[in-house]
Parts: C-alpha cells; structure tokens; sequence
C-alpha cells in the first residue's frame, strides 16, 4: 500500500524539508512543517510567534500546547485529504500521543515513519551553509547545492537567500541536544507499531528521495 500520511523523523538538518518540498511536488500532498509555520508566525508577530520566538533562538523547543493546538487546525484544512508529510513534528512522546489522539477524532491512520538518518558530524556543515528563499522558502546550501543563480522557480523571486537565526555554530548544538534527548526516542515509539522505515540521509539529495519513493510507493 502507498504511503501518503507519513512522519519524516531526523535531526535538524538532516534533509527532512529539503525531501518534504520534494515529496509535495511528486505526490501532490502537502509538507506540514511547524518550523516553517512557527517562523510565519514569528515574522508576522502573532501571539504564537511572539511566544514561540524566544525558545527558537535559543534551540528549545517550543512548549507542546502551543505545538499540538497548531497542528489539530492543519491537519483539518480541505488540503490534507488525501495525505501530508508531516515535517518536524512530533518531536516528543507528548506531541506523538497528541497526534494519535487527532488522528482517532479526524479518522485518519498515520500510514508511514521514515527516519532520515544522518550521523551528527555532518549535521553542523549543513545547517550553518543553509540559506532559504526568501519568498517561496525553498532550501539551498552555499556548497552543497548553491541557490541557482537565475532565482527559484517564481517569477517574481528577489534572488534573496537567507540564513535562519538558529544555524548559527553556537546555537545548534543546542538544537542537536534538544533532538537526542527529547525527539530521538520517538523511533522507538513507532517501532513498536511496526512503522518506521529507515533511509540513508548521508548520500546526494537525489539518492536520497529515490529511497524514499521506494519506501512510500
Ligand atoms: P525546524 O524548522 O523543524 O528545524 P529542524 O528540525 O531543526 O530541522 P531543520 O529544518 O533544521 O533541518 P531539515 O532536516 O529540514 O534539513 P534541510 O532539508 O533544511 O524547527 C526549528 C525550531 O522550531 C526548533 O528548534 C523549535 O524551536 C521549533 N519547533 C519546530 N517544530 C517543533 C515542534 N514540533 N515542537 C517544538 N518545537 C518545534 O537541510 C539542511 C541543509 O542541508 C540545507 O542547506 C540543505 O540544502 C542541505 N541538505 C539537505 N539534504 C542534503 C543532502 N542529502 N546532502 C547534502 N546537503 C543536504
């Protein structure tokens, strides 16, 4: 059976958004990803985004019932009928027994965990070099795949690539600490289930989303 209501589990800067934006274009489902939407929320000074602010750049993680409440209104807009890739949560046991809650409400069967294991001496190189589109937010590495040189795909892009305020080198091994002790322990959550498929994240991305789609089908 095809998986299209899955997790993508891994370290910060492992590749889950760059695989996510990948997935949502060949599958047509979208990426949910509370990074994404907590630094809309920051930018746009919302009460979230004011809330959420102060525990992002210092790598925390942001208290579970601001997380959980985000994700319930998502999960029910018309556009996750047919699936979602869920990027960046659930980070802990709390936010994984919130969302099999949710999903026994909204009659929905999480389908598919994929961790995306990279080892951690790589993470650091990735996440400082990361530079996103300043308007579609597509991911780009100032090495490992450079923002082209032409724009992003809009029309209207500014050629404008921005580095998040937690790549920084002396916040992320506070992000990286934060994932061992408090998201890495969800692998086995879903083991016991039998749901988690295991993909090398530490090949070229293209290598990488050809496992995936071997995995989701
Ligand atoms: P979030 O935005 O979720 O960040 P993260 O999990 O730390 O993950 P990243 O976005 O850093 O990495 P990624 O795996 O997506 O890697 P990417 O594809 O970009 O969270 C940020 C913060 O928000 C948290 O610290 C927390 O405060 C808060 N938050 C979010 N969700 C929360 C939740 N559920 N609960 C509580 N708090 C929450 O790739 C990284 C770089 O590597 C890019 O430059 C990319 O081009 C490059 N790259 C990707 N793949 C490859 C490859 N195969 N080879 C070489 N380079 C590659």
């Amino acid at each position: 059976m095809a998986i299209r209501r899955l997790i993508l589990l891994g370290a910060p800067g492992a590749g889950k958004g760059t695989q996510a934006q990948a997935l949502e274009e060949l599958f047509h489902i979208p990426q949910i990803s509370t990074g994404d939407i907590l630094r809309a929320a920051v930018k746009a000074g919302t009460p979230l985004g004011v809330e959420a602010k102060a525990y992002m750049d210092a790598g925390k993680l942001v208290p579970d019932e601001l997380i959980v409440g985000l994700i319930r209104e998502r999960l029910q807009e018309p556009d996750t009928q047919s699936g979602w890739i869920l990027d960046g949560f659930p980070r802990t046991t709390v936010q994984a027994e919130a969302l099999d809650a949710l999903l026994l409400e909204l009659h929905q069967e999480l389908e598919g965990v994929v961790l995306v294991d990279v080892p951690e001496d790589v993470l650091m190189e990735r996440l400082v070099g990361r530079r996103t589109c300043l308007v579609c937010k597509k991911v780009f590495h100032v090495k490992f795949n450079p923002p082209p040189e032409e724009g992003c795909s809009r029309e209207d892009c500014p050629k404008t690539w921005v580095q998040r305020s937690d790549d920084k080198e002396d916040v992320v091994p506070t992000r990286l600490a934060a994932y061992r002790a408090q998201t890495e322990p969800l692998t086995d959550y879903y083991s016991s289930a039998g749901k988690v498929h295991t993909v090398d994240g530490n090949r070229p991305p293209l290598a990488v989303l050809s496992s995936l789609k071997e995995v989701l089908g």
